[in-house]
C-alpha cells in the first residue's frame, strides 16, 4: 500500500516536471486565442475563402506546407532566405512551393496585425489555415489546438528530414515513428494525396529508371504509366499532374482506390499495398469515405503537435517571413 501510494506520488511529480519543461497546458489548447483576438480563426477563414476563388488549387499548397513545417510545427518554412543564410524554404524538398502560398500567408498576416498586433503566430496561420483548406475541398472540420510560437532560427540544411517520395514502407515508418507518429498516422495521412498536383521529377523514376533499371516500375497500372509519359515526356522537370486524376480538388477516398489499383503516383504511395496490414487499412479507407475523413482530422490534429514551441519558447513574428 505505501509502496502504491509512493510510487504514484512519483508519477505525479514526474508527470508536473514534464508538463513544466512542455509548458502548460494553457499555452496550447483550443481556443487559444478566443480572448486575446477573438476574430482570428474568422480572418485566416476569410481570406482563405478569398485566396480559393483566385486559385482553387492553393488549398493543397498549404496542407502540404502545414506538412512540412509540422515535421517541427513553428514555421521556420516561411522565413526568407538572406544574404549570410539560405532558410528551410529554398532547400530541395520545399522549392516545389508556389509563391503564391507564402503571399497567401502574409495576407492573412497582415489584417491579423491590423486586427490584433503581435499576437496570432505564423505557426498557427498556417494549422488554421490548413484545415480550413481540408474543409473547403470537402473534408471533415476540426478544431485546431493553437498556442504554437514561431521558430528562431530556418536554415537549409540543418536538418532533412522530410520523406522524399521514393521511400518504401519501413522507411516512411521510421520516419513517422520518430515524430510520434504511428504507421496507421503515415497510411491516414498520406490520403492527402487525394488532392493536389506533383511535379514530373517526384515520381520520373517510376516511368523511366526505377531502381536504376533503365525501365519503368512494373508494378504501376500499364494505362496509368503510358498516360504519366505523354504529360511528363522523359527529362521534363516543369510540367505538373494530378495525384489523383480522378477528382483532384475533392478530399474523397480516390487516393486509396487509386492505391488499391496500382495507381498511386509516388513509391511511397504504392508502398502502402505492400504489407497485408496496411492494404487492409487501404482498402477499409477507400471504402468508407466517412471513416477516412474523421481518422485523417484527429491525424492532422496529432501532427499539428509535433515539435510545437508554446510559453515563453519562440516568438510571434511581425512578418512571417522575417525571424524578429
Ligand atoms: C508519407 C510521406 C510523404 C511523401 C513522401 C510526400 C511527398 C510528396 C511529393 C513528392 C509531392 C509533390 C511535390 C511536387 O512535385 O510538386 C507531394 C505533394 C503533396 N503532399 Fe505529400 N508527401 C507525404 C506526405 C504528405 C502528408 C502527411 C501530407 C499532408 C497531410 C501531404 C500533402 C501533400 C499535398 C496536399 C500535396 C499537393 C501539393 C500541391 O498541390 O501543391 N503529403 N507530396
Ligand atoms: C524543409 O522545411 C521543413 C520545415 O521548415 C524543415 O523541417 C526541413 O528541414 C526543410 N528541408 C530541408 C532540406 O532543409
Ligand atoms: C550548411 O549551410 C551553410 C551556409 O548556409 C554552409 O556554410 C555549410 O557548409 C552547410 N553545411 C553542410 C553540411 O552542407
Ligand atoms: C538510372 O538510375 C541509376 C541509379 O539510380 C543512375 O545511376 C543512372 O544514371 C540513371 N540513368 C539514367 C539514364 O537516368
Amino acid at each position: 500500500m505505501a509502496l502504491a501510494r509512493g510510487s504514484s506520488m512519483l508519477l505525479s511529480l514526474v508527470v508536473v516536471l514534464c508538463m513544466s519543461v512542455a509548458g502548460s497546458a494553457s499555452d496550447f489548447k483550443v481556443g487559444y486565442y478566443w480572448e486575446s483576438c477573438p476574430k482570428a480563426e474568422d480572418i485566416v477563414k476569410e481570406e482563405l475563402y478569398n485566396a480559393f476563388k483566385a486559385n482553387a488549387g492553393i488549398g493543397a499548397d498549404l496542407i502540404r506546407l502545414h506538412f512540412h513545417d509540422c515535421f517541427g510545427c513553428d514555421a521556420s518554412i516561411l522565413v526568407d532566405s538572406t544574404q549570410g543564410n539560405i532558410a528551410e524554404k529554398d532547400a530541395p524538398p520545399n522549392k516545389t512551393f508556389e509563391d503564391e502560398v507564402f503571399d497567401v500567408i502574409d495576407s492573412i498576416k497582415a489584417r491579423l496585425e491590423v486586427a490584433c498586433k503581435g499576437t496570432v503566430s505564423c505557426a498557427d496561420i498556417i494549422a488554421f489555415a490548413a484545415r480550413d483548406s481540408v474543409v473547403q475541398y470537402g473534408g471533415k472540420y476540426y478544431n485546431v489546438p493553437s498556442g504554437r510560437k514561431d521558430g528562431m532560427v530556418s536554415i537549409a540544411n540543418e536538418t532533412v528530414d522530410l520523406p522524399p517520395p521514393t521511400l518504401n514502407l519501413n522507411q516512411l515508418t521510421a520516419m513517422f515513428a520518430s515524430k510520434g507518429l504511428s504507421q496507421d498516422d503515415l497510411v491516414i495521412l498520406s490520403g492527402a494525396h487525394t488532392i493536389g498536383v506533383a511535379h514530373c521529377p517526384s515520381f520520373a523514376d517510376r516511368l523511366y529508371n526505377y531502381s536504376g533499371t533503365l525501365k519503368g516500375d512494373p508494378s504501376l497500372d500499364v494505362e496509368y504509366a503510358k498516360q504519366l509519359k505523354h504529360e511528363c515526356p522523359q527529362g521534363n522537370t516543369v510540367n505538373e499532374v494530378d495525384m489523383d486524376p480522378q477528382s483532384p480538388l475533392t478530399f474523397d477516398s480516390s487516393f486509396y482506390e487509386d492505391v488499391a489499383s496500382n495507381r498511386g503516383l509516388f513509391t511511397s504511395d504504392q508502398t502502402l499495398m505492400s504489407t497485408s496490414t496496411t492494404a487492409y487499412k487501404v482498402s477499409q479507407y477507400a471504402k468508407y469515405p466517412e471513416f477516412f475523413k474523421k481518422a485523417f482530422a484527429a491525424s492532422m490534429v496529432k501532427m499539428g503537435q509535433i515539435g510545437v514551441l508554446t510559453g515563453k519558447q519562440g516568438t510571434v513574428r511581425a512578418n512571417c517571413r522575417v525571424i524578429n
